[in-house]
């Protein structure tokens, strides 16, 4: 078994994200990007601001100046990948009022032509009203347009078998696999099995698993993942350093980004314990707070 162990110099550990992610864009730990200063990664779109996981929550992340957006993706009965977080449509749809006779209203249990009648967006706010669930082409057409950057999460992937090689394809049939894009994506899971089956499938792309090894276990996902991203609620500035220590598939330091922190006072918090990103539904509150907007 051989482990990659790292001398993390500061610069190393505070810039995390940046040289994982720059080679083939470009792009930054922040516009967060200043060495010490995390990356801001609008969780769900600027979900504290508009209806989550739409097209409407990334356009207002990029109204708001931030550049990173987290997303949730799932499969429809007849196979499209679409962004939605829960397993069922119920909490953000209108499903129960349009399909009254489906309960539980599980995505996969929709077309992707049923899904596209739903209103995702009034439960939110009549503002709202008539937004959609979009496809992932759709959303990776807008992250493209608005030339934001993302986090993109396989969600519930044991109910979606085959799901993370369908979202890869679609990625580059996308473009978003070619060199000018890998820097502006990354791909997590909660589900080990699935990040590692991301990078074996396609090892150029920069991955994360969302949860907390053990710092005894953090060796084993090196060899799969570029990231460990942990509750904030869990986290401390000695396990940051023992993931910072450490060196990911790409040969850098592993970084961290943390979720889902809403406040300044968090966000000053877990930026003094080393973090590379903070997921937030209030993007704007964390990068005040870091003092940079
Ligand atoms: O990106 C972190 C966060 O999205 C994980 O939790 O439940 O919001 O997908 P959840
Ligand atoms: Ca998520």
């Amino acid at each position: 078994m051989h482990t990659r162990v790292v001398v993390a110099t500061a610069a190393a550990v505070l810039g995390t994200a940046a040289p994982l992610l720059s080679p083939a864009s470009g792009a930054g730990a922040g516009e967060a990007g200043d060495v010490g200063r995390p990356t801001v990664i609008a969780h769900r779109g600027a979900s504290g601001y508009a209806p989550e996981n739409t097209l409407a929550s990334i356009d207002k992340a990029a109204q708001l100046g931030l550049t990173w957006v987290e997303n949730d993706v799932q499969r429809t009965r007849d196979g499209e990948l679409v962004v939605i977080h829960d397993d069922s449509l119920q909490r953000t749809t209108n499903v129960k009022a349009l399909f009254p006779g489906r309960a539980p209203w599980k995505v996969k249990d929709f077309t992707a032509a049923e899904i596209a009648r739903l209103d995702a967006g009034s439960w939110y706010s009549p503002a709202y009203a008539g937004t959609r669930v979009p496809t992932l082409t759709q959303y990776m057409r807008r992250v493209d347009h608005n030339r934001e950057k993302l986090l993109l999460e396989i969600k519930n992937p044991e109910l979606y078998p085959g799901i993370e090689q369908q979202t890869l394809k679609l990625l580059g049939n996308e473009g978003w696999l070619d060199r000018g894009h890998l820097g502006r994506l990354v791909v997590q899971s909660f589900s080990a099995d699935s990040v590692r089956k991301v990078h074996d499938l396609k090892p150029a792309v920069t991955t994360a698993y969302l949860g907390k090894p053990t710092v005894a276990q953090l060796h084993r996902y090196a060899r799969s993942v570029d990231l460990i991203n942990p509750s904030y609620d869990s986290l401390s500035r000695e396990y940051v350093a023992s993931v910072h220590a450490l060196a990911g598939p790409h040969g850098r330091p592993l970084g961290v980004f943390t979720w889902t922190v809403n406040d300044a006072t968090t966000a000053r918090r877990v930026a003094g314990y080393g973090v590379d990103g903070i997921i937030s539904n209030k993007p704007d509150v964390v990068r005040s707070a870091l003092g940079s907007g």
